[in-house]
């Protein structure tokens, strides 16, 4: 499937959105995540996709917070992730509420106005035109149904302990090589989409939108999965960046990460940090079709 490989791999071999590294990624801030899904205060019994669900790791936390009578729908476009989150899924209390299905998320495979709540985890940062997908997304929704956007923001990671030069050069790095990629028509990455999805989502017409953001901190010593998390995290930015980083700055980074006798990790005073964002947008149908064509057209003006 051709959609689904362009973003499943990328082009070093480390890829972040492996069902392996999802769950890393979903065990370090399993904390947070479960805050995130309390906080929306989901109705019981609601109808919601989850849209991008992957490996449905999103599941549980969805379907305890809608209860026996609610519904889930999970979407992807990755087979893959579906036989996992099938097999997740597979004699656990939910099973019967939950149903995945293959599609993409301009095209969900539910009927117009049905949902209640339309739900997307680490996918915006995939979009290329995420106005659009959410606009798109929106005629999925009941009236007065909710868009629920969570995503990550590079901008607001920082390590304790690592040289700040050293962190800036990395970080700018994988800036520049996210845009190096669209110029080079390479799979679009957008790793710092968490702080702008509040303005996307006004502007593909949705109202009452609202931001919460989670910061999330650790300190030495570090639960194992976050040090998975965190060294992954360390090899993909250096490994991406790298023709745009200078051969002396990938060595101290990855020491930094991986070596053995100078790790940062195993440092008392170490720590990380970075800030999740979950943005909340309402779907109005009746809302005039022509001021959301005017905001789509003053964004790509902008
Ligand atoms: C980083 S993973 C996140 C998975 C899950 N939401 C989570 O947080 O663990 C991104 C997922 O979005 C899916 N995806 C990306 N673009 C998509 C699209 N346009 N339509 C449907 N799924 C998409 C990928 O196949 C992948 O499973």
């Amino acid at each position: 499937m051709a959609t689904n490989n362009s973003v499943y791999t990328n082009e070093c071999g480390l890829p972040l959105n492996a069902i392996e590294w999802l769950e890393t990624h979903h065990t370090s801030k399993a904390v947070e995540r479960r805050q995130m899904i309390c906080d929306l205060q989901l109705e019981a019994g609601s109808f919601v996709v989850d849209a991008g669900c992957g490996p449905g790791l999103w599941t549980p936390l969805l379907a305890e917070a809608i209860g026996p009578y609610g519904q889930i729908i999970g979407v992807d476009i990755s087979a893959e992730a579906l036989v996992t989150a099938q097999r997740r899924s597979y004699g656990k209390w939910y099973r019967k509420q939950v149903q995945y299905k293959c599609a993409a998320l301009e095209e969900l495979p539910v009927e117009a106005g049905s949902a209640d709540v339309v739900f997307s985890a680490n996918v915006s940062q995939y979009l290329p035109e995420p106005v659009e997908t959410f606009a798109a997304m929106g005629r999925y929704l009941s009236n007065g149904g909710r868009l629920v956007i969570k995503d990550i923001d590079f901008g607001t990671m920082r390590f304790q302990t690592i040289d700040t030069g050293l962190q800036a050069r990395v970080l700018q790095a994988r800036e520049d090589w996210e845009q190096l990629r669209v110029d080079e028509g390479l799979t679009f990455e957008d790793s710092w989409v968490g702080s702008k999805l509040a303005g996307y989502l006004r502007a593909a017409g949705y109202e009452d939108v609202q931001e919460k953001s989670y910061r999330i901190v650790r300190k030495y010593p570090l639960p194992k999965a976050f040090r998975c998390y965190l060294q992954g995290i360390a090899e993909w930015f250096v490994c991406e960046g790298a023709p745009l980083l200078t051969g002396e700055d990938i060595t101290n980074w990855l020491r930094c990460f991986l070596d053995e006798s100078h790790n940062v990790l195993d440092q008392e005073s170490f720590s990380s940090e970075e800030t999740e964002f979950i943005v909340t947008g309402v779907w109005n149908k009746h809302a005039p079709t022509t001021m959301r064509f005017f905001d789509l057209h003053a964004v790509a003006q902008a």
